[in-house]
């Protein structure tokens, strides 16, 4: 709990750049109840464990943030969908239970919110910075959870007939991105961890056999993916990995779904992209903080 609500406070571009305040959060905290959300500039208290700290005011706040709440804050009438029509139209079971804010912030991609096909606005400059943060070319957000940017990437990289060498037990939407990209899997049984009677990451070795079997075999290998962290946690050797891949000129793709946070301290396992990874997907909803099926797709700069 403590650990989501830190990061998940860090995690906003701004804030984390400019003034890190995860350790404000303590768990059990008693946390107050901002009095007038919609209008941060004219109530910026919120007591954490009896102490005022300052909430960020709207220039401070993150690209996309700033956009939504300016856009709330228009009280436009909406011809336009979701149906809920800014929460007007809202089921009342549901706006007991959340209220009406969620449905006021919930738009799709009006002109002043950017556009998701060609972005030049907070879109942008959102992707951008989260590009830094996570020491990525370019990043997308994406909103079909890290199985679209699985489905993204293994279609990028491969053409029908192609080979795409991957792990036995690959995330069911790895399965679907072969099947859609018309690729050929070549697959690597990951070796049992007989101590916790669980599957283990990928080995270089094996990675480096299943490209020269490939090779025998007259296969073009078009894309190595693999999973880093597992469900359970194992991490790969993603530097041997992709260092392998790369002196035959072979793309690595890292399934990073549950490696999101590993970019913010410093015990844990360095991110797929900072191993070599050319292509990371990370489920920012699962180990981060934001909404369900949010996630991220980072392509490296070095390829
Ligand atoms: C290893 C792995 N990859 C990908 C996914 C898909 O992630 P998402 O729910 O963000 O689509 C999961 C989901 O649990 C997963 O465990």
């Amino acid at each position: 709990m403590s650990l989501s609500l830190s990061i998940g406070d860090g995690w906003s571009f701004c804030r984390l750049r400019k003034t890190p305040t995860a350790n404000l959060y303590v768990p059990g905290a008693k946390i107050g109840i901002h009095k007038n959300v919609n209008h941060l500039e004219e109530d910026t208290t919120t007591i954490i464990n009896d102490k005022p700290i300052t909430v960020p005011t709207s220039s401070d706040l993150p690209p996309l943030v700033r956009a939504l709440k300016a856009s709330a804050e228009r009280n436009a009438v909406a011809f336009h969908f979701p149906g809920h029509k800014r929460g007007e139209a809202a089921p009342s079971s549901m706006t007991q239970l959340i209220g009406k804010k969620p449905f006021l912030h919930d738009f799709t991609d009006l002109s002043e919110l950017d556009s998701f096909y060609c972005s030049n606005g907070p879109l942008l400059e959102a992707t951008k910075l989260a590009a830094e943060l996570f020491g990525a070319k370019e990043t997308w957000f994406l909103v079909g959870g890290t199985s679209c940017g699985v489905q993204a990437a293994i279609m990028a990289t491969c053409s029908p007939g192609d080979t795409i060498i991957l792990p036995r037990n690959a995330h069911i939407s790895a399965t679907t991105g072969v099947i859609f990209s018309g690729a050929v899997p070549k697959y690597i049984n990951p070796e049992h961890n007989t101590d916790w009677d669980i599957a283990s990451g990928v080995t270089p070795a094996q990675v480096s056999s299943a490209i020269k079997e490939s090779e025998m075999e007259g296969r073009k290998v078009a894309a190595v993916f693999v999973t880093s962290p597992t469900y359970n946690g194992i991490c790969s050797n993603v530097s041997e990995i992709s260092k392998i891949c790369h002196s035959q000129g072979i793309p690595l793709i890292v399934d990073e779904a549950h490696g999101a946070h590993f970019k913010f301290h410093p015990e844990m396992p360095k991110t797929a992209l900072d191993q070599g990874a050319d292509i990371s997907i990370q489920s920012t909803h699962k180990v981060l903080c934001s909404f369900s099926q949010s996630s991220m797709l980072h392509i490296s700069g070095k390829r």
